[in-house]
């Protein structure tokens, strides 16, 4: 069983087919899929689907692209929406100083209100970070030890990632590990502790080399995973299990009735 902890099966490219893309990925054993908001209406349809699909999970946010929309009016929505016992995160959030698609302050703000609003509602949060290391790291600073903090994507050195697992945090892995230059990258993968890893597709972008160009689902999930457990030298199996408790902890998906 694999967990994949980053998709977004909101995205519009889904519509058509979605829950064959859900099925797909049971029978790819990816029993357990989180599905991320990254806009208000997508957390919203996050939330949606995953109340009415056994294995799926949301979590609701305002990613640093969309900032701007974050008011008042935005971060109640965003409470009300983590009432729902499917809500297992909050994100995607952070600062994205590489495409600077909302101004540096608005991004700055809206990931901090929202680092809030996880603090008080006692949630995790899944962090998006492009080139705002530093910055993210002193917003975290004020929020780290009150809930488990989740690198999305983490792409960095293997000096980054062991600064980020002694300050406690998660590291989740997606499909850029299998691409051909990627070799800095499957470095770090080596050497990263295998309890501080998660897995993910970040479907519909991102898709692992063997369908790179297509659209990206969470049954593609194992060809990642596989990619993986090469570089650490172990087999799927024991990858499989150790990302999937780490997963399980995390979020606490562990209980049945929720599932
Ligand atoms: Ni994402």
């Amino acid at each position: 069983m694999l967990i994949d902890t980053h998709a977004h099966l909101q995205w519009a490219s889904f519509n058509k087919d979605r829950e064959k893309v859900i099925e797909r990925a049971r029978e790819a054993g990816v029993k357990r899929i989180v599905n991320i908001g990254f806009d208000i209406k997508g957390s919203q349809s996050a939330v949606r689907q995953a109340e009415s699909h056994m294995g799926l999970y949301a979590t609701v946010g305002v990613h640093p692209h969309n900032a701007s929309q974050l008011g008042s009016v935005a971060l109640n929505e965003l409470k009300k929406l983590a009432e729902s016992s499917k809500v297992v995160a909050i994100g995607e959030i952070g600062l994205d100083y590489y495409r600077d698609l909302s101004p540096r302050d608005v991004q700055r703000r809206a990931f901090e209100a929202q680092l809030s609003l996880a603090e008080e509602l006692d949630l995790p949060v899944v962090v998006h970070n492009r080139e705002a290391h530093t910055e993210t790291l002193n917003a975290l600073s004020d929020f780290r030890g009150r809930g488990e903090i989740i690198m999305h994507c983490f792409s960095g050195s293997s000096g980054k990632a062991e600064e980020y697992i002694g300050l406690g945090f998660y590291l989740s892995f997606a499909g850029t590990v299998t691409f051909p230059n990627a070799h800095s990258l499957r470095e770090t993968v080596a050497r990263v502790d295998l309890g501080r890893m998660l897995i993910e597709t970040d479907s519909p972008w991102l898709a692992p080399q063997r369908v790179r160009g297509r659209r990206n689902e969470p049954a593609f999930l194992p060809f990642i995973a596989e990619e993986i457990a090469k570089l650490k030298g172990i087999s799927i199996d024991e990858l499989a299990k150790a990302t999937t408790e780490n997963a399980n902890e995390v979020f606490q998906l562990g209980d049945t009735s929720r599932s």
